[in-house]
Order: structure tokens, then C-alpha cells, then sequence
């Protein structure tokens, strides 16, 4: 009997099913750019090595030229897409705009969906490579330049716009900050 080489597998993206026949070899990558036309999210390397393709797959960045698209099955998968609400960006989004946190704008999707899971992480109290104080009851470390840099570190830009990166990913979460203070106040 001959084994079948493709599958029927429902992505939830952006809070939109689809269902579609997917040979088991298809990256969720070329899922979303070559089936479902969401070209939004960015081949760069194909490798897992440049960030560019980050998309957020249950909450988690996630590199999705190295998932593949059957292992996607039912995850709620959130591309740059998904991100604005009608006209109004996502705060991520804005503060790259407003900070100028891009050049070409190859990697910035990738940038983005990465920036919003590391604001998630670091106020979960998740600590970095260098993060001084890992105690768990020494709660987030300061956000600074430096965890900055090394949270978003699995994401290249070539035409090295990392200081206004830096920038624009500190603003949007000094605003998540504040804006999770002012709710529970
Ligand atoms: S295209 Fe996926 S990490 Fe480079
Ligand atoms: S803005 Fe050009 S690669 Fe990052």
C-alpha cells in the first residue's frame, strides 16, 4: 500500500480557519506565502537562522521556515497580519513606525511578532542569557539596551537599524508596562 505524502490540516490564522491538503514537506512558512497568500511574514534564510519568518504559534515566536505546516495543525498561529486593530496598528507596530526601527522593512514582520512575545516574556519574568539576578523572586530584570539586544537576538537585520530596534522594542514595553499598572490600579 502506498503511503500517502500529503495531509489535510486546519490553520487557525489570525482567528481564521483554513483547511487545505499540505504535502507533510511544507513548512508553515510556505504555507502562509505560497498557499494563503499572507505574504506579510518573510523568507530570509530558510534556515532558521535570521528571525525573519517569526510568526507567534500558540503565544510563542516561533521560526516558521523550521515548522512544518502539518505540525501546525489547530495552533493559533498570529502572522503581522493579525496584528492592527482595523486601522490601529499595534503598539509594537507604531513604535517601530514611530521610531524609525526599520530600512528596508524585510526583516521588520519578523521584528515585530518577535518583539511582542519578548515584552510577554520578560514581564512573565522569563530571565535571559543576561540576566544577572534569576532568582524567581527577583521578579523581570530591568529592560535594558543589553536584554534587549540578547531577547531579540534570533533576529538579523541586514541593514542593522538594531539601536532604533532597540528603541522602539523599550518603548512598547515601557506602554505594555504602564498600561498593565493603570488596569490593575
Ligand atoms: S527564514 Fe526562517 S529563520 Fe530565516
Ligand atoms: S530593515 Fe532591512 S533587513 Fe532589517
Amino acid at each position: 500500500m502506498a503511503l500517502s505524502t500529503s495531509s489535510s490540516v486546519t490553520l487557525n490564522i489570525n482567528g481564521e480557519k483554513h483547511t487545505l491538503s499540505v504535502d507533510h514537506r511544507t513548512t508553515l512558512l510556505d504555507a502562509l506565502r505560497e498557499r494563503l497568500d499572507l505574504t506579510g511574514t518573510k523568507k530570509g534564510c530558510d534556515h532558521g537562522q535570521c528571525g525573519a519568518c517569526t510568526v507567534l504559534v500558540d503565544g510563542r515566536r516561533t521560526v516558521s521556515c523550521l515548522q512544518l505546516a502539518v505540525a501546525s495543525d489547530e495552533r493559533e498561529i498570529i502572522t503581522v497580519e493579525g496584528l492592527a486593530d482595523g486601522d490601529r496598528l499595534h503598539p509594537v507596530q507604531q513604535a517601530f513606525l514611530d521610531l524609525d526601527g526599520f530600512q528596508c522593512g524585510y526583516c521588520t514582520p519578523g521584528q515585530i511578532c518577535s518583539a511582542i512575545a519578548v515584552i510577554e516574556e520578560h514581564a512573565a519574568g522569563w530571565p535571559s542569557a543576561v540576566t544577572e539576578d534569576v532568582r524567581p523572586e527577583a521578579g523581570p530584570p530591568p529592560l535594558t539596551p543589553e536584554e534587549i539586544r540578547e531577547r531579540m537576538s534570533g533576529n538579523l537585520c541586514r541593514c542593522s537599524a538594531y539601536v532604533q530596534i532597540v528603541q522602539a522594542v523599550a518603548r512598547a514595553a515601557e506602554e505594555n508596562r504602564t498600561e498593565t499598572e493603570e488596569t490593575a490600579a
